[in-house]
């Protein structure tokens, strides 16, 4: 067990980042890449479902969980801690290790589910329930279209419990001229929901 006194200078965040099975690698990839880089940030903890790992491979051809985050970022990423899945035991299952923020990039419905009924049944269930119980920060970037009346259902309970419910919904009025720009455009408004504003980051009616 490692004290978070050793590596998280005043001030500095501790963030969750979840990847779950649902259509938007880039996103998740752009999210860490962003907290890794990010001077705010003393920790990037990192888990991955089963299924994630099934969509990163379709959507960019990364393959296995090892070293999942500098595949991703396509560099080290020193902060980052990984977790398994299955690690219910890990530092981020326990209230009592001081989270921040969690973010479920992209969350699906599935995951959702589990959230919305406190299953806690894997670490990603567990840790986000963990900051629902401790009112902490927990950002779901749902991805599905088009939404049944469970998942509408389950999006109620989650942000009844506290949660932020924030769609894969582009921006079009920033007139992004890539899917590059429409992610990172995606990521830095979820960055800043936590308290991690971006400098570069598109402001409507910025001078
Ligand atoms: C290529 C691919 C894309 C998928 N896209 C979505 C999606 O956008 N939203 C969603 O809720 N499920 C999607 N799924 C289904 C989930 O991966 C599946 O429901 C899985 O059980 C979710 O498990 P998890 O929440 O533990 O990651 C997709 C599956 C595959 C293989």
């Amino acid at each position: 067990m490692e004290l978070t006194h050793s590596y998280r200078k005043p001030g500095q965040t501790i963030v969750t980042l979840a990847i779950t099975g649902a259509s938007g690698a880039a996103l998740a990839a752009e999210a860490l890449r962003a907290l890794e880089a990010d001077a705010r940030v003393a920790r990037v903890h990192l888990v991955a479902s089963p299924s994630a790992l099934r969509v990163l491979a379709e959507e960019t051809g990364i393959s296995g969980r090892i070293d999942l985050a500098e595949k991703l970022a396509g560099h080290p990423c020193p902060k980052v801690l990984q977790h398994a899945h299955e690690d219910v035991g890990a530092a981020i299952a326990s209230g009592s290790y001081p989270i921040d923020a969690m973010i479920v990039i992209p969350c699906s419905m599935g995951t959702l589910a589990g959230i919305a009924h406190g299953l806690a049944s894997n670490l990603i269930e567990r840790a986000a329930d963990v900051c629902l119980k401790e009112r902490r920060k927990l950002v779901l970037c749902v991805r599905e279209t088009p939404l049944n009346l469970i998942h509408l259902r389950n999006m109620t309970a989650v942000a009844e419990a506290g949660a932020t419910v924030f769609p894969v919904v582009p921006a079009f009025y920033a007139k992004p001229q890539s899917m590059e720009e429409m992610v990172r455009t995606y990521v830095q408004r979820v960055l800043a929901h936590i308290g991690l504003e971006q400098s570069d980051a598109y402001v409507w009616g910025s001078e």
